[in-house]
């Protein structure tokens, strides 16, 4: 087989894995979860969620990937050879699969929307249109298909030029476009006129709406939002050379993330305020940015629509790139098992990947349309493959990870992977040891418990 491709540098690698980890989560979900859950409390939490939890399995994953320089499930079969361990690889590479098959359906809405922002569709439209326009374009049996097979496309080229002339090369040029968009777009946002309620809103803790399952939400969604618990990043990071700093990766990704997710909140609230809605839940529900988000933006620059014209298609287009970017990772995942496992060449393997992810996300694409009343335990396609992936995978596998690396992989190698042979000094690794080990798995059993709806 060919020599195994590796990142070119140490920012590429920073770059990738924050690539995998910037995505809808930040950009929808972490402002939804944040306007259900009363705003700035909900970001305090978030945050001690992503120290206490993200940080120590993040590092897991780096260290596993790197160390075995393997897809996922070799990983395991590497390090505990002959044992059941390897079925927390597989475990993680079906999950890949079913993120990978829903998360595209709601990338290509984002790619339906750009379109509308570009051809000004927007103008003059009040919330009701968009309801419409947003439900008569989900329940179409071809448009969201479409869309949905342009951005798996797109994914596919990306991965099939290679870890470092596709992967790497990609999100090196994505990443900082990402960035320079999102401070843009929260520059335009903060200076609305009535922007100070959504700033306040994310600023100004009001902990009574604090309880048990905020906390366990938050859990969730650092686990989602970082990319952990199926071994995307571990699969990254087996791509790292000997001498990536896997604790300056791993707070650097941490860092990205969380901020992009916070920025994300910047540009939504102070719109939303300003636009004078109140934060019911449906407002900021699920249908957020394809209903809200539009009317809000219209109202916020009615007296700028050239302004608005292009915030809206900047605003798309960021969702796009979040997306890609973290598309790429999922087929990387389940492509290297492929690729690796049963000896199959790169290129074909991430075909059959791309043709299989794309056979069963029709079925999740038309969950909103002709397949709504096929259900299974009450649940649409769609429904189903978020409900298994997201509440019940990811835990799993986040404990699995914790556990591995916390009771069952050598000292040695986890300390020696971290500080690079002794090179790099991190006297705080004992306590992330022992969080591996005590903290973290019951704490995920908790948030595991919660999700499938025991509380
Ligand atoms: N983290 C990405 C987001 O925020 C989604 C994602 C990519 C993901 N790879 C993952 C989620 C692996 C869980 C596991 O949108």
């Amino acid at each position: 087989m060919a020599k195994r491709e590796n990142f070119s540098s140490k920012i590429g690698a920073i770059l990738v894995a924050a690539g995998s980890a910037v995505g809808l989560g930040n950009i929808w979900r972490f402002p939804v979860e944040t306007g259900q859950n009363g705003g700035a409390a909900y970001i305090i939490i978030y945050i001690a969620c992503i120290i206490v939890l993200g940080i120590p399995i993040m590092m897991s994953e780096f260290l596993i990937g790197r160390n075995t320089h393997s897809n996922t499930a070799g990983a395991y079969q590497k390090l505990a050879p002959n044992t059941q361990w390897k079925w927390v690889g597989r475990l993680g590479v079906l999950s890949g699969f079913l993120i990978y098959c829903y998360y595209s359906v709601v990338a290509g809405w984002t790619l339906e929307y750009a379109g509308l922002a570009i051809g000004n569709q927007f103008e003059g439209k009040q919330i009701e249109d968009f309801k419409l326009i947003f439900a008569d374009f989900s329940a179409d049996p071809v448009l969201p298909i479409v869309f949905m097979a342009v951005f798996f496309l797109a994914t596919h080229f990306i991965v099939v030029k290679g870890v470092k002339d596709g992967i790497e090369r990609f999100s090196k040029m994505m990443m900082p476009a990402l960035f320079v968009i999102t401070v843009v777009l929260v520059i335009c946002s903060v200076n609305l006129p009535k922007a100070g309620a959504g700033i306040d809103f994310l600023l100004h803790p009001d902990f009574s709406k604090l309880n048990g399952g905020t906390v366990l939400n938050a859990m969730g969604q650092a686990f989602f939002s970082l990319s952990l618990g199926l071994g995307c990043l571990c699969t990254y990071a087996s791509y790292f050379d000997k001498d990536t700093n896997l604790l300056k990766t791993t707070f650097s990704v941490c860092g990205i993330d969380t901020a992009i997710a916070i920025l994300a909140g910047f540009i939504i609230f102070p719109a939303v305020f300003n636009a004078g809605m109140s934060l019911s839940p449906e407002d900021v529900g699920p249908s957020l940015i394809f209903i809200t988000l539009p009317s809000v933006f219209q109202e916020a620059f009615v007296s700028a629509p050239v302004i608005g014209y292009v915030f809206s298609i900047m605003f798309y287009l960021l969702l796009i790139l979040a997306s890609l970017t973290s598309t790429i990772s999922m087929l990387e995942v389940v492509n290297a098992y492929v690729h690796e496992e049963f000896h199959i060449k790169r290129s074909t393997s991430a075909l059959i990947v791309t043709l299989v992810c794309m056979f069963f996300g029709v079925f999740c694409a038309l969950s909103f349309g002709v397949l709504r009343d096929f259900t299974i335990c009450g649940m649409t396609v769609f429904g189903l493959f978020d409900y298994v992936a997201s509440n019940i995978l990811l835990p799993v596998g986040g404990m699995c990870i914790s556990i591995f690396a916390g009771w069952k992989l050598n000292g040695r190698i986890f300390y020696s992977e971290l500080t690079n042979d002794g090179c790099l000094r991190a006297p705080y690794l004992k306590v992330v040891r022992f969080m591996l080990r005590y903290i973290i798995p019951p704490a995920i059993a908790l948030v595991l418990l919660n999700m499938i709806g025991v509380f």
